[in-house]
């Protein structure tokens, strides 16, 4: 028998997220290997905002936080799995797990990772990396010399998406929550970056683009949404990617109700969801490794050390405390 650490959802989320509404166990894991299984240690797990939202929805009490880890097998009986070898897996928040059926527990394909670390698969490589790439590139259809603004813009997703548009040659305009994160967003090349928690909204975006924006990719959602969409040009794209303002509202949401801007600027907007393209994901990141290389995508990661630390990770999501990536690692 292995011991598996785990950390399990004590009640169902009300309001803000807290470390309170996380129980850490531990589960036995038989460590009796039938033809085909293989036990895996996991050595980074990431948190994501969408575990406040709808997957979490279907947790009960007491079970295991879902979500993404990189892990290394450490005993096997498969031979495609030998010991030692790496896996990116839905196994959630728990140290240890015996891999029966890699379809069923959603054992995914690894991105190939040559000599870039390895927890970038859960980031630039892994789903925000793909969420960048995809929903920006795909929904925005960015043009050289476009005007481009992302909010969340130090974020996992969004600093990518900072970085993509400067490679396809837009001007692009930030914004974070705090002066730290605007300065790495000025040293990643973004044209224009502003402290939203500082300024009159409406005023500093007419001032980072007075002439206003073709394209808008959002990952907050709510009041900065209405006021962003003032500010589109004629037949401008909005790619809604995320809604992070609000995942912790008690409340149902209110709306935006943004339909005469939509109507007279005639714009384009679309949601995703970035399973999406899953089966085009490799080509995404055969690009975002290249560029990695070439030195015009740079990566970012707030590192937690310690599974012990998943919920105080997690929270610091909805407070702002990550800049580029938040991953916890063994
Ligand atoms: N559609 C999809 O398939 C898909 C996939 C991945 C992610 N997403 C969405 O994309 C968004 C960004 O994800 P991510 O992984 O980049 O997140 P992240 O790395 O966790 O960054 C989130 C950032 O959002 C900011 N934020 C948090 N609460 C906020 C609020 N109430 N108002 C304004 N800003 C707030 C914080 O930075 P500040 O310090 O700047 O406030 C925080 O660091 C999320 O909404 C997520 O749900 C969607």
């Amino acid at each position: 028998m292995v011991k598996s650490k785990v950390w399990t959802l004590k009640r169902k989320f009300d309001g803000k997220v807290q470390t309170s509404d996380f129980d850490l166990v531990e589960e036995e894991v038989s460590d009796d290997l039938k033809d085909g299984e293989y036990l895996i240690e996991a050595l980074h797990w990431t948190v994501d905002p969408y575990m406040r939202t709808r997957e979490v929805g279907n947790v009960e009490r007491n079970q295991c936080m879902p979500g993404e880890q990189i892990a290394k097998v450490i005993a096997s009986k498969n031979s495609s799995r030998p010991v030692g070898s790496i896996v990116r897996v839905f196994a959630g928040w728990r140290t240890h797990t015996k891999i029966i059926n890699e379809q069923e527990q959603r054992v995914g394909r690894m991105p190939e990772m040559n000599d870039l670390p390895l927890s970038l698969a859960l980031g630039t490589m892994g789903m925000p990396g793909m969420t960048a790439y995809f929903g920006f590139l795909e929904l925005c259809q960015p043009k050289k010399g476009d005007t481009v603004l992302v909010n969340g813009a130090a974020g996992a997703v969004g600093n990518l998406v900072g970085q993509i548009a400067k490679i396809k040659g837009c001007k692009v305009v930030g914004c974070a929550g705090n002066e730290d994160k605007c300065k790495w967003l000025k040293e990643l090349g973004f044209d224009e970056v502003f402290n939203y928690k500082k300024v009159d909204l409406s005023e500093a975006l007419k001032t980072a683009a007075p002439d206003g924006y073709d394209c808008f990719f959002d990952n907050i959602g709510a009041d900065f949404t209405s006021t962003a969409l003032k500010h589109m040009k004629l037949f401008g794209r909005v790619s809604i990617c995320g809604q992070i303002s609000m995942y912790n509202d008690k409340e149902p949401p209110r709306g935006v109700y943004p339909f005469m801007d939509i109507l007279a600027k005639q714009l384009k907007v679309e949601g995703f969801l970035v399973s999406r393209w899953y089966p085009r994901w490799a080509e995404g990141e055969k690009d975002m490794a290249q560029w990695i290389r070439e030195g015009k995508i740079k990566y970012k990661e707030t590192i937690y050390k310690g599974f012990e630390n998943m919920p105080t990770a997690f929270v610091g999501l909805f407070d702002g405390a990550n800049t580029g990536k938040a991953i916890i690692s063994s």
